[in-house]
């Protein structure tokens, strides 16, 4: 059966072909599923690094309250109010609320971000694959810095490689989305978020005792913004998309599965604080090692596949910790893949009238075929900068730092200005403080911060 047909036939038909979740721990998780990945423990430290630490976690950490929170609440609720994938729900809810069907484009600025992030996100994903078996041969025991440097040089330089295990990470993720297993990404979820949390907290111990805890600690807490440029509160805000997932779609997504008498502030809270937690913690984890092993903090997208490999290569258990580590780290950015390709999927199929196989194979070959530009940044065409340096750096900037936050205000806008109070209330379980709170952030606090930092940062406003 076509998505196509499915959408004609509205939402009985759609429920019938997805299923709903099965639960409401079942959506949380799934939520939790596409915003925990390499977002939180790759990307955060690297760029926390990149950004001279405290100052940056602080507006990250205001970002992801001020803003984050309401947008994810106002996207679930959209997605459920519609009940259809985000570009047919933003077109519908236009309409319904007596704006217009134009709106789709938002959706389909969503769907466009989605396949630029996963083109980059696989490549990236596949060093997780290509470390699992790194670490199970045993080439990190004992090494120095200097060696498991040279490790990740030797293989991010070399382009077979990384295409081979970008296209391992791809093909597998057009699989999973072209079958639409939700059972088994549950199920997945349920047991790879609380190993992963739990991983995290072995490695703090580790790090509280043989890394420089206090050192870590100092550059991730103590906030001096003379190190924050206007560009880094832009980074900041868009980490804060980015590892939440919003802005481009997915969690409306995952929203128009989401049971009537669900508390979507309850769970957006849930998935926020699990999030965040796992990002800190990985921050907590990384630079105590990095400032204990006289390593760069700014080293860059490297960071965590530098740092931590080399602690692995210094523990009783060394190897059994690393393999667990980037077993779990695959699947968590898996889970956040499925989230990302989604959108385009979905849309390929009522658009063009395809089955779900075909458009997961056109979808995952057109990101497979965009991710060979990042692959290539990493070695052959890492000379090649323009704009913001490299092609994968272009790629990044555009969308975590333009079309998330742009997507997220224009969300926000929606569900805060073109809906009217009664639906929103409806979604959100009547208008009570709570309520009067997320209208008070989604109409004023959110679009008001979202739009400042982006003119400050493109130098606007002084
Ligand atoms: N939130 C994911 C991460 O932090 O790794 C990335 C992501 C997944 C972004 C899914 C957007 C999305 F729709």
């Amino acid at each position: 059966m076509t998505m196509f047909k499915e959408e004609e036939n509205g939402r009985a038909q759609r429920f019938s072909l997805h299923g709903h979740w099965s639960s409401r721990i079942a959506f949380i998780l799934a939520v939790t599923g596409s915003a925990v990945g390499l977002g939180n423990v790759w990307k955060f430290p690297y760029i926390v690094g990149e950004n001279g630490g405290g100052a940056f976690v602080l507006v990250y950490l205001v970002c992801v309250v001020s803003i984050g929170l309401p947008v994810m609440m106002a996207e679930i609720l959209i997605g459920r109010r519609g009940r259809r994938n985000p570009v047919a729900t933003m077109a519908l809810l236009g309409e319904e609320e007596g704006s217009s069907r134009q709106w789709k484009w938002l959706g389909l600025m969503g769907v466009t971000a989605g396949v630029l992030i996963l083109s980059y996100y696989s490549v990236i994903a596949g060093w997780t694959l290509a470390y699992i078996p790194k670490s199970l041969s045993g080439v990190f025991t004992g090494a120095s810095a200097e060696r498991v440097e040279a490790i990740y040089n030797e293989f991010t330089g070399n382009w077979l490689s990384l295409t081979i295990a970008h296209t391992i990470f791809m093909a597998s993720t057009v699989l999973v989305v072209a079958r639409g297993v939700e059972r088994g990404l549950e199920q997945a979820v349920r047991f790879m978020v609380p190993a992963l949390l739990l991983l995290m907290l072995v490695l703090l111990g580790y790090a509280i005792t043989a890394g420089d805890f206090a050192a870590g600690v100092k550059f991730m807490f103590a906030t001096d913004f003379n190190t924050l440029t206007w560009d880094g509160v832009l980074q900041a805000m868009g980490q804060a998309f980015f590892t939440l997932s919003l802005g481009m779609g997915a969690v409306m997504a995952y929203g128009a599965y989401l049971p009537e008498e669900t508390s979507i502030s309850g769970a957006s809270a849930s998935v926020v604080f699990a999030d965040t937690l796992i990002a800190i913690l990985a921050g907590l984890v990384i630079f105590p090692l990095v400032f204990a092993n006289n390593l760069d903090p700014a080293e860059g997208p490297g960071l965590v596949f530098v740092t931590l490999p080399l602690v692995f290569g210094q523990m009783s258990g060394g190897i059994f910790v690393a393999t667990v580590f980037f077993v779990l780290l695959s699947f968590a950015a898996w889970t956040s893949a499925l989230g990302l390709v989604e959108p385009g999927v979905a849309w390929v199929v009522e658009r063009f009238g395809r089955t779900r196989l075909q458009a997961a194979v056109m979808v995952g070959g057109a990101i497979w075929l965009a991710g060979l530009g990042t692959v290539l940044s990493f070695n052959v065409l890492s000379d090649v900068v323009f704009l913001r340096g490299t092609i994968y750096q272009n790629i990044d900037y555009l969308t975590s730092n333009i079309m998330l936050p742009l997507g997220g205000l224009l969300t926000i806008i929606f569900a805060g200005w073109v809906m009217c109070r009664n639906s929103t209330s409806e979604e959100l379980g009547g208008a009570g403080s709570i309520y009067r709170i997320w209208r008070f952030l989604a109409r004023f606090v959110a679009p008001a911060a979202i739009l400042v930092v982006f003119l400050r940062a493109v130098g606007v406003i002084g």
